[in-house]
């Protein structure tokens, strides 16, 4: 494996995000250095020619490494991210580390994500927007003694199932085509002892249901390429009253997937913007 690396100013991380972790790419680590001014861009590839097409295109530094080196490579543990009163995230793989931050915020949920080489560590604005509605919806569901499912199409580290599952979702799957995101969350997954939560590689456009064939919450955090297409099939498997959450959509790419969802029929809740970032949320009629 080859790392393609680049320090830049702070003020393109938004390029630089584009460019490497749009279109639900899973290769690249991004990382701000002490004193806030600059970042480290890490590009992770399989191949050497693929590095160097990189370097061709920005300059920056190749180097190679082992594949089982990565957890040496990966970055300082990030700063841990906190959602409400009921989710902690953090890049700590220590138990006694995550003990000492469990005792410090006892009403929170702690979730432990290491970078790895996939996509989902909470620190992207799309993450951590769906993270704060799992909370909200995972509260009204509690306040109001329901019961509830989430499927997470495009589950990368699997964080969103986690967190469901911690916040209490009873039946929780989730999919996504790149086989090693699936080896990853389901490392996760043993990592953060939760159970039931069923973890395998599909891809959204092939994906029919199995199992179970409703769920109360879907969140799906793809690009807008990828949910324009598949919105009917994501309403379809929707729960009566269910919600759908749409996150990973590019301010520009807005407004097909608004007039997808308007097809549905389903409610819009919320519409939020962060950044170039859009995440939509639905409510189908109950
Ligand atoms: C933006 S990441 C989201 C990861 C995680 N759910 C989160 O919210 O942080 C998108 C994920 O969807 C996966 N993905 C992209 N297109 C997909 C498709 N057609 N079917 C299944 N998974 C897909 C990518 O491999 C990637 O892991």
């Amino acid at each position: 494996m080859h790392v393609w690396s680049k320090l830049s100013s702070t003020k393109w991380r938004d390029a630089w995000e584009e460019r490497f972790l749009g279109l639900g790419q899973t290769n690249a680590v991004i990382q701000e250095l002490p004193g806030g001014k600059s970042i480290r861009v890490d590009v992770y590839c399989k191949h050497e020619k693929e590095a160097l097409a990189i370097a061709e295109q920005f300059g920056g530094r190749i180097r190679k490494v082992k594949n089982e080196n990565w957890a040496a490579m990966a970055p300082p543990i990030r700063k841990p991210i906190i959602i409400r009163d009921s989710l902690l995230v953090t890049g700590e793989a220590d138990p006694k580390k995550i003990t000492q931050l469990a005792k410090l915020h006892p009403s929170r949920q702690i979730l432990s994500i290491p970078a790895e080489l996939a996509f989902g560590t909470g620190d992207h604005a799309t993450t951590t927007t769906c993270l704060r509605i799992l909370a909200d919806l995972a509260k009204s569901h509690r306040q109001n003694n329901h019961e509830w499912s989430l499927l997470d199409a495009g589950t990368g580290t699997g964080l969103l199932a986690i967190a469901a599952s911690r916040l209490g979702a009873l039946a929780v799957e989730g999919f996504d085509f790149d086989p090693t995101a699936v080896r990853v969350a389901r490392r996760n997954i043993k990592r953060n002892k939760v159970q039931s939560i069923d973890i395998y590689e599909a891809d959204l456009f092939k994906w029919s249901p199995s199992k179970k064939t409703h769920w109360d919450v879907i969140t799906a955090n793809l690009f807008a390429d990828v949910l324009i297409p598949n919105l009917g099939k994501l309403h379809d498997v929707l729960s009566p009253g269910g919600h759908l959450v749409l996150s990973g959509i590019l301010s520009e790419h807005k407004e097909g997937v608004l007039s997808a969802a308007e097809k549905t029929g389903m409610q819009q809740l919320a519409n939020m913007r962060k950044g170039k970032w859009v995440t939509l949320h639905y409510q189908k009629a109950g």
